[in-house]
């Protein structure tokens, strides 16, 4: 018990995202929970992001009044999302290059209410395995369901986990694709609750279109998840990039709120890992290790 209370003091002190920006209306004030607590988030006519703990009686879309924010809370802005933090954060969140590159089309596709924990939600970001059952015929194809060996390890520079050389038959890797490929993947796990996706880029051979999952615990059984799309892409709409990541995702929330338990056990023997499961294990050590046991059923 001691152990699950230093971890959710820890995650506390992280920044977690909040929302996206493009989403939210200047001027109009959004509540939503952040690990089990009321906050309130808003764009100022100034474009000023902020964040706070609303008093009693604040209700859901009221216009901003900036004189009425007390209890403000630590805010930032990185890749079109704001972050906040019910702690005392650290200076910096972690680093996507790509992000920056001038010829990229980055946008949140979407933000769906999910019940399950964070790290669950991660895991499942992470598995390849379930690509031809739970994606048929998009990431995968039920005749080529072997999952190859990859490498996973700790980045000891930015303490991230680095799953590489993880390749996948996919018949429609993404809205670019013109028939089925061999996609390699990258995936960091730069935060306990985000990760990221490095996947062939269809139409720029040797460059990767991002892909990341931004998960904001609600509580320890609920997230809102959002998913960042960095994408290489000079033909398709907007529209149809974020409904080609929407239909995978949708196709994703049925067996995620299926999951049983909804918390991730970090204990190694609760669930029999396979060789798929190998990212999932580096995953769960990581978080034992670090006390991150927000979300997660913790090591007896
Ligand atoms: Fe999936």
């Amino acid at each position: 018990m001691r152990e699950q209370l230093a971890g959710a003091e820890r995650v506390s002190d992280l920044w977690h995202v909040v929302g996206a920006l493009d989403e939210m209306p200047r001027g109009t004030v959004r509540l939503t929970r952040l690990m089990g607590e009321d906050v309130a988030i808003a764009v100022a006519a100034d474009g000023r992001p902020l964040a706070w703990r609303p008093a009693a009686g604040l209700v859901d879309g009221a216009a901003l009044d900036t004189a009425g924010v007390s209890n403000p809370l630590p805010v930032r802005r990185d890749f079109g999302y704001l972050w906040t933090s019910l702690g005392q954060p650290g200076p910096s969140l972690f680093a996507i290059p790509e992000y920056d590159e001038p010829d990229r089309r980055n946008m949140n596709a979407a933000t769906f209410r999910v019940h399950v924990s964070a790290p669950r939600a991660v895991e499942n970001f992470l598995d390849m395995g379930h690509f031809p059952f739970v994606h048929t015929n998009y990431l995968g194809v039920e005749s080529h369901p072997e999952v190859k060996d990859y490498q996973v390890e700790i980045s000891h520079d930015n303490d991230e986990i680095i799953a590489t050389r993880c390749r996948f038959f996919q018949p429609m890797a993404a809205a670019t694709a013109k028939g089925g490929m061999e996609v390699e993947y990258t995936y960091r796990v730069p935060h306990p609750y985000c990760a990221i996706l490095y996947k062939s880029s269809p139409p720029a051979p040797g460059r990767h279109d991002v892909i990341c999952i931004f998960l904001q615990p609600i509580d320890e059984e609920h997230v809102a998840a959002n998913m960042l799309m960095s994408m290489i892409d000079h033909e398709s709409s907007d529209t149809a990039i974020k409904a080609f990541q929407q239909k995978i995702f949708a196709q994703d929330k049925p067996i995620l709120e299926n999951q049983i338990p909804k918390r991730l056990p970090l204990d190694p023997r609760a669930e029999m890992p396979v060789r798929a499961d190998k990212a999932s294990i580096a995953y769960r050590r990581w978080l034992a290790e670090h006390g991150y046991t927000y979300g997660t059923v913790p090591q007896g």
